[in-house]
This record gives structure tokens, sequence and C-alpha cells, in this order.
């Protein structure tokens, strides 16, 4: 295995903390011009893979989209997940404030230049988990998630960015064809990156965290 920090690229100062509070949802600010050398993500990819994972089994595979024509078609049936999102039954759900115009604004833009981001990718972790318990299904998707953040932060520290992604996956099948990913395998999201705009992010409002956390009995 190749040794970290081997990869040419920009290394952020940051501490801990705040490498912690500021890696964020980039989508307007991902540098759509700027390339992306392959080594840089495989490096980033190499740190992720020292996340936690149940029976040390890590039985994940990572699929780094970097043609042109193929990121169109990722992005594209992204495009057809969302949609799918936007007109799905309601009726079930429970009410909620919904995304702020900014946000909403920033999936747009997301949404018109996916296909323009110079890296796609789609982590998969092994087995389906329809009907599996809960023991089964958090043993497995804690068995890949830490290493997708894992794999944000490192991006974040080469000052490159990312947007956690989940709506492809309504379309889950479409993106196995055209990635080849086989049966039996599930896909945790979809994950643009790029070098970002600047690197001056900053801390989110998160100020809930004060009510829910509860010592010695569940915060009410
Ligand atoms: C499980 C999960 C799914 C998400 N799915 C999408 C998505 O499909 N598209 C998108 O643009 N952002 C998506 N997001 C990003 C959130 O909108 C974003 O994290 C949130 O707005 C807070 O932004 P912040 O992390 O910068 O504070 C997702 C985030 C998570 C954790």
């Amino acid at each position: 295995m190749a040794g970290y920090g081997a990869a040419m690229t920009d290394r952020l100062d940051l501490t801990p903390d705040e490498l912690l509070t500021t890696t964020r949802a980039v989508r307007k600010r991902l540098d759509l011009a700027r390339p992306v050398p392959r080594p840089v993500v495989e490096e980033c990819l190499r740190l992720a893979f020292q996340a936690p994972n149940g029976s040390n089994e890590q039985d994940w595979r990572w699929v780094l989209v970097d043609d042109p024509d193929l990121r169109v078609a990722v992005a594209d049936v992204y495009r057809r997940g969302l949609a799918d999102h936007l007109a799905r039954d309601r009726s079930g759900e429970p009410e909620g404030p919904g995304a702020s115009p900014r946000t909403a604004d920033s999936v747009a833009y997301l949404v018109e230049h996916l296909h323009e981001v110079p890296v796609l990718v789609v982590p998969t972790i092994g087995g389906r988990y329809g009907t599996d318990s809960t023991f089964q299904q958090a043993s497995r998707w804690g068995s890949i998630l830490p290493a997708v953040w894992s794999f944000h932060l490192a991006l974040r520290s080469r000052a490159m960015g990312s947007v956690w992604t989940t709506l492809h996956l309504y379309r889950e099948q479409e993106m196995a064809d055209l990635l080849g990913i086989p049966p039996g395998h599930t896909q945790a999201g979809l994950f643009p990156v790029a070098y970002t705009i600047g690197t001056d992010f900053g801390p989110a409002d998160r100020s809930l965290s004060d009510q829910r956390i509860g010592w010695n009995q569940f915060p009410g």
C-alpha cells in the first residue's frame, strides 16, 4: 500500500475540531473547472479504509467515475431519482419544515451541474437489507458509513469537498446496471468530489445538540 501523503495536493492547516466542524455539504462551491488527480482520491480512500467495520470484513467497493460520458449517465440517474422523490406519495410522512430555500437552491444547482463534477463516487457494501433485523442493518450500514464520512474528512483536509447524496437510490438498479455493480451489493449513496472554491467553510447551526443529549435517560 502506498504511504499517506504521497499524492501531490493542497493540504489545509486545520485542527481536528476545525476539520469536524467545517466539513460541510458542498454544492455551489464545487470547482467544476479544476481537475481532481486520481492519486489524490485514492489517497483519501486509503484513509477511509481505516474506518471501523463489522468483523473487519471490509466488504465494501468504491466505484470512481471520471469518464465524462459516464458522468453524464450517472447524473441522469440522479435526476430521475430526484424526480421520483418529488413525485412520491407523502401521505404517510410526518409534517416537517422541509429544506430551507437556500438548501433547495443549492440542491437545484447540484442537479444541474452534477455531470460537470470531476469525480463521482458510489460506494457499496455487501448484502441486501430488505427484511434484516435492526442488528443486521445497523451492523451493515455501520460498516460502510463511517468510511464514507472519513472519506469526506480526508477530502476536506485536502481542499476538496463533497455532499452526501442518496436521491439516486430511488433508481439503484439503474445505477447498478450502469456501473456493473452485481446483485448482492447495496449502494450507500453518490458522492461528487471536487476541489472547493475557497476553503473558508464554517460550523453549521447545530444548536439542537444541547436538547438532544440525555444523561442517564432519553432526552425529552
Ligand atoms: C443521509 C443523507 C442523505 C442526503 N441526501 C442528499 C441528496 O440526495 N442530495 C443533496 O443535495 N443533499 C443530500 N444530503 C445533504 C444534506 O442536505 C446536508 O447534509 C444538510 O443540508 C446539512 O448540510 P451541512 O452538512 O453542510 O450542515 C444528504 C445528507 C445525508 C446525511
